[in-house]
């Protein structure tokens, strides 16, 4: 027997999050009832050698045919040409209407996986079974799919909800430490957006052994903020904490600072900037740093800030001379802090020192 954990998330379309220790081997049975289908198991290479067989065998034990596809791992590879290959793969194994696609692995294979579903035969079903702490806890729920273009991140996406989602907290152990610590700093922000005992919890030593509980937690607090606003327009971008500055380091690096540790670097720049002018108190920026530095996550960088703000000021979320930056009032509560983009080099230089 094994123990899973549930978590509901009430889209137009609601799903449930299926969480456990050691449950790939169950994926057949743990998928929401249906009749065996095809199933395109889509994973990068990476993750299609360490689990690709346990889950095409998992699937086959149920009645599925499995066909597989399998593209290079990397950011790199979530653009056009691959989603191009996926389609034509598709309809070359002949998926129709009421077969399945199967993303396997981290927020890469999710993302082009989904934008997939979205769009071939103008949708079809699709399960994400994150493969790293990321993935587990952000990009496979939520809906939103997308690839890169030459000119941007995530330029080419839609909304497109999952039927269900089956986390595997057991294939987080042959993560590189560096991958598994960019799921820490989304998980911290989760702490610092909704929940003060579990920022506690990851401010501390070690808490991989409640990685199931901070997982759930911290779908259900992204499952709640994306219910209110499935489309992105308003309370959603709470989620974004930490992510207006931490788009401006990824993108000043060009991409060589992974994004958990941007979002890590952008937490405290915004916090600091928010204990200057009074929005909360010093001793937030504080413990923000102290738990993302616990957690070995960078804290500073060295863009200037004439650099960032240049970056900033490109951002796609922002509408025409305003920009929506997320700030905490206290850990466990932040809130929208809208400014003119004329004033964002002041707002933020506080933060940098
Ligand atoms: N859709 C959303 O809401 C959303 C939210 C956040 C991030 N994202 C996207 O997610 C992507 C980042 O996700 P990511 O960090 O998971 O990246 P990723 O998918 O590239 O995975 C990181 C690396 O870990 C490897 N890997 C994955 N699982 C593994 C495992 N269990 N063991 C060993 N290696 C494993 C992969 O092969 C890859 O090399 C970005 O493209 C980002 O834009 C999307
Ligand atoms: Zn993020």
């Amino acid at each position: 027997m094994y123990g899973t954990d549930t978590v509901k998330i009430m889209t137009g379309h609601p799903y449930e999050v299926t969480i456990g220790s050691g449950i790939l081997s169950h994926i057949g049975e743990l998928l929401p009832q249906r009749s065996p289908c095809i199933a395109a198991l889509v994973s990068d290479d990476i993750v299609d050698h360490l689990y690709g067989n346990e889950v095409t065998a998992a699937l086959q034990d149920y009645g599925y045919t499995v066909y597989h596809f399998v593209f290079p791992h990397g950011e790199e590879n979530k653009n056009m040409e691959q989603l191009s290959s996926l389609l034509s793969f598709l309809a070359e194994s002949h998926l129709s209407r009421s077969d399945l696609i199967v993303a396997l692995g981290g927020g890469v294979t999710g993302d082009l996986a989904g934008l997939a579903a979205a769009i071939y035969l103008r949708g079809i079903e699709y399960v994400q079974i994150p493969t790293t702490f990321l993935a587990a806890i952000d990009s496979s729920v939520g809906g939103k799919t997308a690839v890169d273009l030459p000119e941007g991140k995530n330029l080419v996406g839609a909304f497109w909800q999952p039927m269900a989602v089956i986390c595997d907290t057991a294939t987080f152990a042959t993560l590189p430490e560096n991958v598994f610590i960019d799921g820490t700093a989304e998980a911290i922000k989760y702490g610092v957006l909704a929940d003060p005992q579990m920022f506690e919890l990851l401010s501390g030593a070690d808490f991989r052994e409640h990685l199931g509980q901070i997982i759930r937690r911290s779908v259900a607090i992204k499952g709640d903020f994306v219910h209110d606003d499935e489309r992105d327009t308003g309370s959603r971008q709470l989620l974004n904490l930490g992510h207006t500055i931490g788009h401006a380091i990824e993108q000043c690096s060009s991409y060589t600072v992974a994004h958990g540790h941007a979002v890590s670097i952008g937490m405290v720049i915004i916090a600091k900037a928010a204990a200057a002018t009074g929005i909360c108190d010093s001793a937030v920026p504080q413990m923000i740093e102290t738990a993302l530095a616990n957690n070995h996550l960078p804290t500073r960088c060295d863009y200037s800030l004439a650099r960032l703000v240049d970056v900033i000021q490109t951002d796609k979320k922002r509408r025409g001379d305003i920009i929506s930056l997320v700030v905490p009032e206290r850990i466990g509560h932040c809130r929208l802090h809208k400014i003119n983009v004329a004033e964002m080099a002041s707002f933020i230089e506080p933060g940098l020192k």
